[in-house]
C-alpha cells in the first residue's frame, strides 16, 4: 500500500481549480513582490491568529532571525530554548552571535519544561523561545509569568502549530512575537518557502517590518542593518486559498490522530501522544514513543519499516546539543535527560488530512505485528 507521509500532490488536487486561478491572477497583474495578495493574506492571518499585526517573510528561519534582531539579540547574548527541535530555532540565534542555552522538555508533550528555564537565566539572557512542537502548544502560562517577572521577551516558535490553542488563545498570539513557517509540508504550507511573524505589539511590528526590509521604513532610507526577507505574491495568493480550509483540515488531522490513538492504545511498548487538557493539538506530526524495553528499540522498528518501505520519520534523531554545530561550541545547558530519551524514542507516522482509515490500519498492523514478534522472539535484526 502506497501511504504518503504528507501527500502534497493529493492536497493540491483537492483544491486545484482555486489554486490555479489564484496563481493565474498574480501572473496577470504581475506584481510579484508586494502585490495586493500579500497584504490581504497578512490581514486574514492576523484575524485567524487574533493579533493586530502579521508580517509575511521568506521562511520560518528568517522569521526567527528577524524577531531576534528586532528584539536586539546580538553577540554575547543568550537565548533559552529546547534542544528537541529543528535546528532553525537555535541557528538563528547563533547567526547573530548569541548562544543558545538548552532547557529540558516535558516528556509528555515534547515541549520545553517551564520548570527547567529559570535556573538557566543569567544577566546575558535576552529571550525565551518555546517551540510548539509537533502541533501542540508549550505550557505558556508559567513561561509568560516567568518572562514577565524576569523582564524577558518570549518568541514563540510557532512553525509547527498554526491554529493550535492554549487556554483558548491561538499560539503566536501569547508571547511577544510568534514565528511561522509555510514550508510545503507544514499544516499551512505554500508551494515554495514562506514564513510570517505575528505580534500584538505595535512598536515591535514596526521594528520587524524595518528589519525585514533592509532596515528601513522608506525606500533608499535605511536606518539600521536589516535583511531582505519577503513573502512573495504567488505564495501569498496560494496561502489565502489554503488558510480558508485550515480549520477543516485540522479537524481531519484530529480524526486521523484519534484513529491512530485507538489502534495503538494499550500496547506495552508504545505510547500514543499525550494531549494536554488545556490545549488543542493540530497534529503537524503524530509522534509515538517506542519504549526502550522493546527489543531492538525504536531504531530496530525504524530499520524494519525502512526495509518494508513503510513511511515514517524520526524527528529528531539528535538533540541540538549533540549536533556537530553546537556540540563543540560549549553551549550551556541544564540536565537534558528527557530530551535525550525523546530523541531515542520518538517515531512519527504519516499524518495529513487525506490519510484514510485503511491506510492507518495497514500501518498499525505492520508496526504492531513487528512489535509483538520481537517481544515474543527477541530482536532478530
Ligand atoms: C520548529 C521549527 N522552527 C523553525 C522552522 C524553520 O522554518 P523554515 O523551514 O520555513 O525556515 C521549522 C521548519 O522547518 C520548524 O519545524
Amino acid at each position: 500500500m502506497n501511504v504518503k507521509m504528507a501527500d502534497l500532490r493529493g492536497q493540491y488536487e483537492e483544491i486545484a481549480p482555486e489554486i490555479d486561478e489564484a496563481i493565474r491572477s498574480v501572473l496577470s497583474h504581475a506584481a510579484f513582490i508586494r502585490g495586493r495578495e500579500v497584504e490581504e493574506f497578512e490581514s486574514a492571518l492576523a484575524d485567524y491568529l487574533n493579533v493586530p499585526h502579521v508580517l509575511g517573510v521568506a521562511n520560518g528561519t528568517d522569521a526567527l532571525q528577524i524577531a531576534m534582531m528586532a528584539l536586539g539579540v546580538g553577540p554575547g547574548d543568550e537565548i533559552i530554548t529546547s534542544a528537541f527541535t529543528f535546528i532553525a530555532t537555535a541557528e538563528a540565534a547563533a547567526l547573530l552571535g548569541a548562544t543558545p542555552v538548552f532547557a529540558d522538555i516535558d516528556p509528555r508533550t515534547f515541549n520545553i519544561d517551564p520548570a527547567c528555564i529559570e535556573a538557566l537565566i543569567t544577566p546575558r539572557t535576552r529571550a525565551i523561545i518555546p517551540v510548539h512542537l509537533f502541533g501542540q502548544p508549550a505550557d505558556m502560562a508559567p513561561i509568560m509569568e516567568l518572562a514577565q517577572r524576569r523582564g524577558l521577551p518570549v518568541i514563540e516558535d510557532n512553525a509547527q502549530a498554526i491554529g493550535a490553542k492554549y487556554q483558548g488563545a491561538p499560539t503566536g498570539s501569547i508571547g511577544h512575537v510568534g514565528c511561522l513557517s509555510f514550508f510545503p509540508t507544514k499544516n499551512l504550507g505554500c508551494y515554495g518557502d514562506g514564513g510570517a511573524l505575528s505580534t500584538r505589539d505595535a512598536a515591535l511590528n514596526k521594528k520587524v517590518r524595518m528589519v525585514s526590509n533592509h532596515g528601513g521604513e522608506r525606500k533608499y532610507y535605511n536606518e539600521i542593518v536589516g535583511v531582505n526577507s519577503r513573502l512573495d505574491t504567488i505564495q501569498a495568493a496560494i496561502l489565502q486559498v489554503k488558510l480558508r480550509r485550515l480549520d477543516e483540515n485540522h479537524a481531519r488531522r484530529r480524526r486521523a490522530a484519534e484513529r491512530y490513538d485507538a489502534l495503538f492504545a494499550d500496547h506495552p511498548c508504545i505510547a500514543i501522544p499525550h494531549r494536554a487538557p488545556d490545549r488543542t493539538h493540530v497534529y503537524h506530526q503524530y509522534a509515538l514513543r517506542i519504549s526502550e524495553d522493546l527489543p531492538g528499540k525504536r531504531d530496530g522498528l525504524a530499520a524494519y519499516l525502512k526495509t518494508r518501505r513503510i513511511p515514517h520519520a524520526i524527528y529528531y534523531p539528535a538533540p541540538l546539543h549533540r549536533l556537530p554545530v553546537f556540540a563543540g561550541s560549549g553551549c550551556r545547558r541544564g540536565p537534558l535527560d528527557e530530551t535525550e530519551k525523546a530523541s531515542r524514542e520518538a517515531l512519527s507516522l504519516p499524518m495529513h488530512p487525506l490519510l484514510t482509515e485503511r491506510e492507518q490500519e495497514f500501518l498499525a498492523s505492520e508496526i504492531l505485528g513487528y512489535c509483538d514478534r520481537v517481544l515474543r522472539d527477541g530482536d532478530t535484526g
